[in-house]
């Protein structure tokens, strides 16, 4: 596990200075998937590619899921199977040219192992596993306190909120705030670092791996918003939270349906 660890470590640092370095000297290529709002750059794939490299080199019957270059599906979920998203607010990066990650997750037989959720800008690596606890950098992060809805900030999905999805518009106002970030790794890391007391959004497998084994390490809880396990396929809406937001969101929830 630990020469595990250290090689995914190495390679999220020599990815992310790929990303400044594509920045810093204004490289981006800037196309659109499946509508105008849905960005890809060159560097997302570049990225893509860098890690399947590496992961086939260190371990050559690994599976590989990620967001880019036709790898965004896998029919069997048996053994060693990494979990990408080379560019985590894609958007961000874009426009912003902060406010991004970079996120890898492991899983091993279908259960989450390892997570890492990397910062580029700020050179912040969070990650772990519900075996070994969870970091920032290299001090560990201890378990946030389980804060009601009512005296946390709240991540969110712009386009739930505006259609008051699954009641996301009543969440909002009973938490003490509404952030819409753009980047699902970074709430996520927000989650785990006890600046977020939930995250609904509307997510990909890639969006959710990684740090769903790290908030799910620091005893905090995920699903789908209905409350049933997520699939790991497709765009799903997502809920996660302390145990105490969360239990009361899933309930909000499920008084209203869109
Ligand atoms: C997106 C971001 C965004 C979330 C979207 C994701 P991408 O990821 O995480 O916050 O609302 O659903 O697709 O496309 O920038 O990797
Ligand atoms: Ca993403
Ligand atoms: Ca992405």
């Amino acid at each position: 596990m630990q020469i595990l660890i250290s090689e995914i470590k190495y390679w999220m640092t020599e990815a992310g200075e790929m990303i400044k370095t594509a920045l810093f000297d204004d490289a981006l290529t800037v196309d659109t998937k499946s509508e105008r709002k849905d960005l890809v750059t060159n560097v997302d794939k570049i990225v893509q590619t860098y890690f399947a490299q590496k992961i086939l080199a260190f371990d050559p019957k690994a599976k590989i899921l990620g967001e880019e270059n036709g790898q965004d599906h896998l029919n069997k979920w048996n053994g060693r199977v990494f979990i990408i998203d080379p560019i985590d607010g894609t958007m961000n990066f874009v426009l912003e040219r902060e406010n991004f990650c970079i996120m890898l997750a492991v899983y091993e037989e279908g259960q989450g192992i390892l997570g890492f959720i990397y910062d580029v800008i700020k050179g912040q690596l969070l990650w772990g596993g519900r075996d070994i606890g969870v970091f920032l950098n290299e001090e560990r992060v201890p378990q946030p306190a389980n804060v009601s809805l009512k005296d946390g900030l709240l991540g969110m999905n712009a386009a739930m909120y505006a259609r008051n999805s699954h009641n996301a518009q009543i969440m909002g106002d009973r938490a003490m705030g509404v952030r819409m970030s753009g980047c699902a790794g970074l709430e996520l890391m927000g989650m785990a670092l006890g600046r977020r007391v939930g995250y609904v959004s509307n997510l990909a497998p890639w969006d959710y791996a990684a740090g769903g084994v790290l908030i799910e390490a620091l005893g905090m809880k995920m699903s789908h918003i209905t409350g049933r396990k997520l699939k790991l396929d497709g765009r799903e809406r997502f809920l996660a939270g302390t145990p105490s937001a969360y239990e009361e969101m899933l309930a909000l929830s499920q008084q209203n349906d869109d």
